[in-house]
């Protein structure tokens, strides 16, 4: 069974209400918790929030009421960049690799941070050895890549800044099963080097599958929680979010 402890909170949403310019609250009153060491999953429709709440997180936008804690420390409204040198990084929906560059740039570009030489090299190096094929093609222009391969560059880009939290969005959108299935291996293995995953996935029993923990979100709130396998076995589930037909008395 899982043990849940409270002591090792990582990241805390208490009653997060937030929106884009004077638009509506798209996230309201939300409140959640998130455990270091653990893998999790946001799922819902379309609309329902999941990507303005990773946005809110990773600062690129500003929660309007609420707040939002990372070790028990208010990081609510900090810049995307005060984040990550916290340690929570953000893999967006959206393509944000710089393709005119090589892939060896494009990761030397995720550890700006780092200003040691020789730990920008290590790391290129610990990414490299998970992702062989980036070593292959470390010279090569990042926009040549397939869809899977600019996949992991983008989470190898992540790995330069050796995150606590790393948040995903749509890791699998656009990519051949094959291609999709490589990415949700690397995110499985995530864990094991000791980094927490928040993850959002369209395709729903793939990111069920790689999480511990799942979060089903609706119009900007938390409707359901638990461990990935009751959420994935739950008809409420079933019935609104993944398309089944509710079953008939
Ligand atoms: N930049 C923006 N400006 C204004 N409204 C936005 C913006 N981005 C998203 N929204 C609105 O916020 C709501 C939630 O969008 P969000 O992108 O968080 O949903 P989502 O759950 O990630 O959906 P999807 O599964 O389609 O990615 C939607 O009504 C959307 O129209
Ligand atoms: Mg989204």
């Amino acid at each position: 069974m899982h043990t849940w402890g409270r002591c090792d909170v990582l990241l805390e949403l208490s009653n997060l209400t937030a929106g884009y310019q004077s638009g509506p609250d798209i996230l309201q009153e939300l409140s959640l918790g998130i455990e270091a060491d653990r893998s999790y999953c946001i799922i819902g429709p379309n609309g329902a929030g999941k990507s303005t709440l990773l946005k809110v997180v990773a600062g690129i936008l500003t929660p309007r009421m609420g707040t939002v804690t990372l070790d028990g420390e208010e990081v609510g409204g900090l810049r995307p960049d005060e984040l990550l040198a916290k340690g929570i990084c953000f893999v967006p929906q959206d393509p944000s690799l710089f393709p005119k560059m090589s892939v060896r740039q494009n990761l030397t570009m995720g550890a700006f941070l780092e200003s040691d030489k020789r730990v920008v090299e290590d790391r290129i190096g610990e990414v490299f050895s998970m992702f062989p094929i980036l070593d292959e093609k470390a010279k090569q222009l990042a926009g040549t890549l397939s869809g899977g391969q600019q996949q992991m560059l983008l989470l190898g880009r992540a790995l330069m800044i050796k995150p606590r939290l790393m948040m995903i969005d749509e890791p699998s959108l656009g990519l051949a099963p094959q291609a999709a299935d490589q990415v949700f291996e690397t995110i499985n293995h995530l864990g094991s080097l000791g980094i927490t995953v928040l993850l959002v996935e369209q395709s729903v029993e793939r990111g069920l599958a790689v999480s511990d923990w799942a979060f089903v979100l609706d119009l900007g709130q938390l409707r359901f929680e638990g461990p990935s396998d009751e959420i994935l076995a739950d008809p409420r589930i079933g019935e609104l979010y993944m398309g089944k037909a509710p079953e008939i008395e």
